[in-house]
């Protein structure tokens, strides 16, 4: 689906992609709610906006309220007339702990942000968005969603979770006016480390680490492509389109090398 003059929801608009993404589609010319947990940050994205910030709404709730979500469609669709589509993009990282220590608390948390975050805005908007003559349902997951990183295996079952559930969709969808994308970023340089209560550990904000790897920006850009060209899944980088290809090679290969790599991280705890 072409963003200009759409009318699309971006959740998690106040920070790394879901910030750029909303920018980006202003940029192209489409009308944007963007929903985040906070308010400061989403401000601070109004700010960005710029000449383009009357085309864009904030709406500041958390996506874990599921009738919080319900209550947002009334007033997004009161606001611009209609949606026409959805990015999915809010999310947490876990504290690099194995499953065996983490809390029940810790896992609930994240799978309520990463997968019932993602399935409210799915369930609320869906009978609206069949109603448009087109429509467009994009679903941040991760290269974590198919890849196990020791550390983040809650993290990588939310999103891999995201990944069925997205795929699923496409092919109950299929036929109608509604599309789907499923998005495995890699490594993305943004703050989801603070954002998720943790240290930064690996090297996102030193000169070096930084460097290597893809900003926000071109991540975002990446993904509006994704679903521009209405592709049934996009790899972000890559580091996620050579594990992508090394992991259907020789999954237990695959999944070995980043045990090797990511293992320091674990350690260190
Ligand atoms: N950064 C990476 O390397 C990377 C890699 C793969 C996948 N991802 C995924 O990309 C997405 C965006 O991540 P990011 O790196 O831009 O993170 P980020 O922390 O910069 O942005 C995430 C935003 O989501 C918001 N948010 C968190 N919980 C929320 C809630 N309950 N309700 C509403 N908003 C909430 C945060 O306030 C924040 O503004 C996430 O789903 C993440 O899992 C990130």
């Amino acid at each position: 689906m072409k963003a200009q003059n759409k009318v699309i929801i971006v959740t998690g608009g106040g920070s790394g992609m879901g910030r750029e993404l909303v920018l980006n589609l202003l940029g192209k010319g489409a009308l944007v709610a963007a929903i985040d947990i906070n308010g400061t940050a989403l401000q601070e994205t109004v700010q960005l906006a710029g000449s383009n910030a009357g085309a864009l709404s904030v709406f500041v709730t958390d996506i874990t309220d599921r009738s919080a979500i319900e209550g947002l469609a009334e007033k997004v669709i009161s606001k611009f007339g209609h949606v026409d589509g959805i990015i999915n993009n809010a999310g947490i990282i876990q504290p690099f702990i194995k499953v065996n220590e983490l809390s029940y608390e810790v896992i609930e948390r994240v799978m309520n942000i990463n997968f019932y975050g993602t399935l409210y805005l799915i369930k609320t908007f869906l009978p609206h968005l069949l109603t448009r003559p087109q429509a467009h349902i994009v679903d941040i997951s991760s290269m974590g969603g198919f890849l196990p990183v020791p550390g983040q295996t809650i993290y990588g079952a939310s999103k891999a979770a995201v990944k069925l559930l997205k795929e699923g969709l496409h092919s109950e969808l299929h036929g109608t006016n509604v599309r789907v994308t499923v998005v495995f970023p890699g490594g993305v340089r943004t703050n989801i480390m603070s954002n998720s209560g943790l240290a930064d550990r690996m090297g996102a904000s030193s000169s070096k680490g930084a460097q290597s790897i893809l900003s926000a920006d071109k991540a975002a850009a990446i993904i509006i492509n994704g679903m521009e060209q209405n592709r049934y899944r996009v790899l972000v980088g890559k580091d996620a389109k050579m594990m992508d290809f090394l992991y259907r090679l020789n999954p237990g290969y695959a999944a070995g090398l980043i045990a090797k790599k990511m293992g320091a991280l674990l350690s260190s705890k």
